[in-house]
């Protein structure tokens, strides 16, 4: 069974050069064939071959699904009263993670999969079709590890952020609880994880601590990811860089030499599985619901850096999935063009992720894509709020339909 997707107005393909808008290899009038789960031909719609199912897209806008490269979807309980209470003027300090952690130590492995479940689906109605998931909310060895094992049955991209903050049974011995996820939980979780990620910012986990973490991790086959420079200036996007992070997460508090590091790091991308390029991943929905600056994501693109865009949906900072509210806000908030933010929310997020199967529309590649309800990828910015997601196939399947 194959299925040609047909009477495409506006086809973003993410393959540079071979089309118009740059990055974006825009093609118009355009056709997809998709079979067994992969795009198997794409080009102009009046060469479109016979297929056995058709969808008309009736000259709307096609584009790579999203790749969702941060989210924290393992929790339980939500934190609407402290959203509410920073709405009235409180700071955000990441202190509430322990209330989060409570709850989910708490909570039953149907509770934390029925909430990993909704925000997938959830996730996916609005375009993504690959998202990566965070271990971060057990922070002891049987509860890190069950929420990895049920990270895992959702997504390949799975992370083990054991080291997000120190537990209140270890408040007064840090470096005990470093020692524990450095040796029972890391060996506990690799059997689930691909990643391992440290959030490394004053009042969790130092330079230090971070390295002597992800190193072990490292050695023991993990790919690292960064927590870095949220809250404030600090070590954690040059020690990514240090260590061939393929991405820091957040990135707000950049200065030059964080920048400099991150675009020495720029590579072709001969093959991206085996890039040593460490992208900077924009998470705007932590700045709008913690009511903070945004990063000047500028800055970054004209040193040249690779930007991707995530969520980081998770119950505290920023409790959204839906990657269309961050391309509006990463275009209103943070200077970037429409065509910089649906690439660093597609191809960018792969990248952050070393895949070359995904973020991307060609022959070969994965059949993971949105048809708009617009005639542009532009009004995924123009019409922010709106749901424009009128259809999403994941690898090669309709997965959602109006
Ligand atoms: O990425 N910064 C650390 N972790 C999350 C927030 C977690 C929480 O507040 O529950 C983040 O923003
Ligand atoms: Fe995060």
């Amino acid at each position: 069974m194959n299925l040609l997707i047909d009477n495409i107005g506006e086809l973003v393909t993410n393959v540079a050069g071979t089309g118009e808008g740059g990055p974006l290899g825009i093609r118009r009038k355009a056709a997809l064939l998709v079979e067994d789960g992969q795009v198997a031909w794409l080009g102009p719609a009046r060469y479109a071959p016979a297929a056995d199912r058709r969808i008309d897209a009736g000259g709307a806008a096609v584009l790579p699904g999203f790749v969702d490269s941060h989210a924290h979807l393992v929790f339980a309980g939500d934190r609407a009263a402290e959203f509410n209470a920073r709405m009235a003027g409180e700071r955000y300090t990441g202190g509430g993670i322990r209330t989060t952690v409570a709850a989910t130590r708490a909570a039953d492995d149907n509770t934390l999969r029925g909430t990993v479940g909704r925000l997938r689906a959830e996730a996916l109605r609005q375009g993504t079709t690959t998202i990566e998931i965070k271990s971060g909310y057990g922070l002891s060895v049987v509860d890190e590890a069950r929420s990895l094992r049920i990270a895992a049955e959702f997504t390949t991209e799975t992370t083990f952020l054991g080291a997000h903050v120190v537990p209140a049974e270890y408040a007064d011995r840090p470096d005990d609880y470093v020692g524990l996820v450095c040796g029972p939980m890391l060996r506990a979780a690799l059997p689930y994880a691909k990643w391992i990620d440290v959030f490394c910012e004053r009042g969790a986990f130092d330079a230090d601590h971070a390295r002597a973490i992800l190193t072990v991790g490292q050695a023991a086959g993990l790919g690292v990811r960064v927590h870095a420079n949220q809250l404030g200036p600090g070590p954690g996007v040059r020690l990514g860089v240090e260590l061939g992070a393929a991405s820091v997460d957040h990135c707000t508090h950049l200065d030059d030499a964080d920048i400099e590091a991150l675009a020495s790091t720029v590579t072709t991308w001969v093959s991206e599985p085996e890039s040593s390029t460490t992208v900077a991943t924009l998470l705007p929905g932590a700045e709008f619901s913690t009511r903070s600056p945004y990063p000047d994501a500028r800055r970054l693109l004209d040193a040249g850096v690779t930007v991707a865009l995530a969520t980081d949906c998770n119950p505290g900072s920023s409790y959204t999935s839906s990657m269309p509210f961050c391309v509006a806000l990463a275009v209103r908030e943070m200077r970037m063009t429409p065509a910089e933010a649906v690439w660093a929310a597609t191809a960018g997020g792969a990248r952050a992720l070393r895949r070359d199967d995904i973020g991307v529309l060609r022959p070969g590649a994965r059949a993971d894509l949105s048809i708009l309800d617009a005639p542009s990828y532009l009004h995924l910015a123009y019409r922010p709020g709106v749901p424009l997601i009128s259809q999403v196939l994941h690898n090669g399947v309709p997965a959602c339909q109006p």
